[in-house]
């Protein structure tokens, strides 16, 4: 039977989430603020846990209550069999998020997370006479609430979710040197789904590689490794952690799904050693400093298809024709790292006089270190790097 779930991803990827599920096959999409809903039979939810390059979480659906106000809340929540989901000897935790209606409304979201607890608990307690503790840093079950307006008058709509995934699926498992600067790792792999980059055809550069997320993320791509290959391994070597829904009792009740998982499971390991095994030209990244990216590059098993060069971005040609280059970096820009109109400046001029013909975006969050490239745009792709709004410009040199 489908289900319904819901899909979080950075502000802004909201779009690029929806073409990536609709790819994977999810049905009934819809484009919420924060993330993606979808429709999916428990096969298919799994796969598309396993394989999402742009989601940070994926939940399920439990229930959707129609509330006026925190009384009606808990009447209505206390009702749900809550000892089907999970068992009282299993830690929780909720958290709450309320659209901009909700949140004028309720005010106070630990005020209201407090009440659905105080109406989980109360309903354990009588069915089963003792109830569940509560756990905030490494619950055994992850609970949201999701609280949204049904328009003036009507009330709200409060969404309660099974959170299928604990660490979020951006952290991949291949992060080991700390870099002051790191992209999130599905933010990197919307640069890489905007670009457009044809790993057969082209060769992917990053200037301003870093911790070489971006490098990584497009290899994995190429190789059609789903992004999870690592916490696959873990969880095979018996880290249930490594994936929230292997607590879960309409998991663990299921033994179909769990061959199902075991033989998909195996088949990625496979997938993965091969990849180890193999060797590719198309990913090259440089920096004035590669370590950290070469530790990560390491870690994830994958550095035999991707290039590192120590080199200041002023000095570096690729050995390729140019015309076939499919340029992705993030530049430092002031925030964080010493990136002023100078170095921007300088970004322009490599561009022309180093990669033309070539296909470039430069994902960047000032708009005056923007003008200073000095070049023609193609298109703009306004996203969100953390709490930072950001554009990716794509120029055609
Ligand atoms: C914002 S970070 C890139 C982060 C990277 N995308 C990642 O995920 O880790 C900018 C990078 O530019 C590098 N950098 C600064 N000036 C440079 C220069 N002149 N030539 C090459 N790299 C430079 C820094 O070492 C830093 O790693």
């Amino acid at each position: 039977m489908k289900k319904t779930y819901f899909a979080s991803c950075a502000k802004r990827s909201e779009e690029y989430l929806f073409q990536e599920l609709k790819e994977l096959g999810a049905g009934q999409i819809e484009k919420k603020g924060g993330g993606v809903q979808f429709k999916a039979d428990d096969k298919l939810a799994l796969k598309i846990l396993f394989e999402t390059r742009l989601s940070s979480r994926v939940f399920r659906l439990l229930d959707v209550y129609p509330i006026k106000n925190e009384k009606d809340l808990y009447d209505k929540v206390t009702k749900k069999w809550w000892h089907r989901v999970f068992d009282n000897n299993q830690t929780f935790k909720i958290q709450t998020l309320f659209d901009k209606d909700s949140s004028a409304f309720f005010k106070n979201s630990m005020h209201f997370t407090m009440k659905v607890k105080d109406a989980i608990v109360d309903q354990f307690r009588k069915e089963t006479g003792r109830r569940p503790s509560i756990d905030t840093e490494n619950p055994d079950i992850s609970l949201l609430a999701r609280v949204e307006s049904r328009g003036r008058a009507s009330g709200f709509n409060l969404k309660l979710f099974l959170d299928m995934t604990n660490t979020p699926l951006s952290d991949r498992g291949y992060r080991r040197g700390r870099h002051r600067a790191p992209l999130r790792e599905n933010l990197a792999a919307v640069l890489v789904h905007l670009s457009q980059w044809d790993s057969g055809k082209r060769t992917l550069v990053d200037l301003f590689c870093g911790s070489g997320t971006i490098l990584i993320e497009a290899a994995m791509k190429m190789l059609n490794l789903p992004p999870s290959y690592i916490k696959i391994k873990r969880a095979m070597r018996g880290r249930k952690s490594e994936f929230a829904f292997l607590n879960h009792n309409w998991f663990l009740d299921n033994d179909e799904l769990r061959n199902w998982v075991a033989q998909y499971f195996d088949s990625v390991i496979k997938r993965s050693e091969a990849a180890k095994n193999s060797s590719s030209l198309h990913i090259v990244g440089s920096d004035l400093d590669i370590s950290i990216a070469k530790e990560n590059i390491k870690a994830s098993g994958l550095q035999n298809h991707i290039q590192l060069i120590k080199s200041d971005f002023k000095n570096f040609k690729p050995e390729v024709n140019t015309e076939s280059v499919t340029l992705i970096s993030n530049p430092p820009f002031g925030e964080r790292l010493e990136g002023g109109e100078e170095l921007y400046y300088q970004i322009g001029q490599t561009l022309i006089q180093n990669f033309k013909g070539a296909d470039a975006f430069i994902l960047t969050s000032d708009e005056n270190l923007r003008k200073k490239i000095f070049l023609k745009s193609t298109q703009k792709y306004p996203l969100f790097n953390g709490p930072l709004d950001c554009r990716l410009i794509h120029y055609k040199l």
